[in-house]
């Protein structure tokens, strides 16, 4: 269950029915849970990488720093999503700090289903030194390389090492998630 997403529920029946072991307490506390979260304000990250080639890339607000020394950072990934399979297996990665102005940029690599081929042709972007796109625009970015993957629930855990760091525009505000809108600080 993703507490982010577009806060529509996804249990199989009518609230007050009872799905395979979830019962209704079940459901409420869940819904308490996404309701709560949604009001913990985040930024708003792309994260990028490719494998045999494609480019994968998926919005993510579940990033934040995690050491000084060494530096790292981590960043949660739903398992049943497509970037889970890319992530797994590709060794470096780069995070793109939103600005304000790149909302639009946050739901296109929201969006299931969008085409793999073509997700980089839509945004204005850069290849870092190890021809991993970089978001145009965005406040910065991060090149990392996997530390660890760890289970968290229906999402893992991934931890980097930050190989190199890239500052963008120091004027530009950053993009806010909070209540599930996508909005300037
Ligand atoms: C603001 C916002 C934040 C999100 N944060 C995360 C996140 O931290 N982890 C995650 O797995 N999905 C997150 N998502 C959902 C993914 O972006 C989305 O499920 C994914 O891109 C689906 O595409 P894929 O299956 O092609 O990878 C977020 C979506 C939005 C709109």
């Amino acid at each position: 269950m993703r507490p982010y997403c577009d806060g529509q529920m996804r249990h199989a029946g009518p609230v007050g029915s009872s799905v395979s072991g979830v019962d209704d307490s079940m459901l409420d506390r869940t819904a308490r849970f996404r309701s709560l979260m949604a009001r913990c304000a985040t930024g708003v990250v792309v994260v990028t990488t490719v494998v045999d080639g494609f480019d994968h890339a998926m919005t993510a607000n579940s990033f934040t720093s995690v050491s000084l020394d060494p530096e790292m950072v981590l960043f949660c990934v739903q398992k049943d999503s497509r970037f889970h399979e890319a992530i797994s297996v590709a060794p470096r990665w780069t995070v793109n700090l939103l600005a304000a102005d790149q909302a639009d940029a946050a739901r296109w690599f929201a969006e299931r289903g969008r085409p793999l081929e073509r997700q980089m042709q839509v945004v204005e972007h850069t290849r870092d030194e190890d021809g991993i796109p970089a978001l145009d625009g965005s406040l910065g970015y991060l090149s990392c390389t996997t530390e660890a993957i760890y289970p968290g629930g229906d999402h893992s855990i991934v931890v980097g090492r930050v190989d190199r760091i890239v500052q963008g525009d120091h004027a530009a505000e950053a993009l806010v998630f909070f209540e599930r809108r996508l909005t300037g600080l």
